[in-house]
């Protein structure tokens, strides 16, 4: 599994760096290890793989630290539902991490919603090979 190369590219775009794990939690200088206190006020994330599994609990955690989070997901219906169930801090938007220009549209999305982003969290990973890499030659 690796990193979308659109991801990482729209990561460093937006931070100036890119976080160096395959789920890989970008915070500007924040740690979301307490949930008593609102360590996120005012701060701006999309999440993707957010309607699920990790990214679910990561966007309820930030939340309940008073975080925005916007959930960029591919399955509709389930990001349109955990959005709601999360409450008016949270909203869905379609974004498929393999797509440079759904992941561009994402992070639009943060800014015209709340006029600004802090977090990109690289939840959702996928699977390929690394770019320049050749597949192994058949075994005979
Ligand atoms: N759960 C683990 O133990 C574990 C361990 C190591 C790595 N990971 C990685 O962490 C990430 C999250 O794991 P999880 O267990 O929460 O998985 P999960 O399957 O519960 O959730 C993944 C979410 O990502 C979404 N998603 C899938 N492809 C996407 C795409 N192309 N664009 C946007 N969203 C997409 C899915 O719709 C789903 O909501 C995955 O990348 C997984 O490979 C998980």
């Amino acid at each position: 599994m690796f990193r979308s190369a659109a991801l990482l590219r729209e990561t460093k775009r937006v931070f100036g760096t890119t976080s160096t794990w395959t789920a890989g939690l970008v915070v500007n200088g924040f740690s979301t290890a307490s949930s008593s206190h609102q360590r996120l006020a005012g701060k701006v994330a999309v999440i993707t793989g957010g309607a699920s599994g990790i990214g679910k609990a990561t966007a309820t955690e930030f939340i309940k630290n008073g975080a925005k989070v916007i959930i960029a997901d591919i399955q509709d219906d389930l990001g349109h539902s955990v959005a709601a169930e999360l409450g008016p801090d949270a909203a869905y938007t379609r974004c498929d991490v393999a797509d440079e220009a759904q992941v561009a549209a994402a992070v639009g999305l943060a800014v015209k919603r709340h006029g600004h982003l802090d977090v990109f969290h690289n939840n959702a990973g996928i699977a390929g090979r690394l770019p320049g890499r050749r597949s192994p030659p058949p075994s005979s």
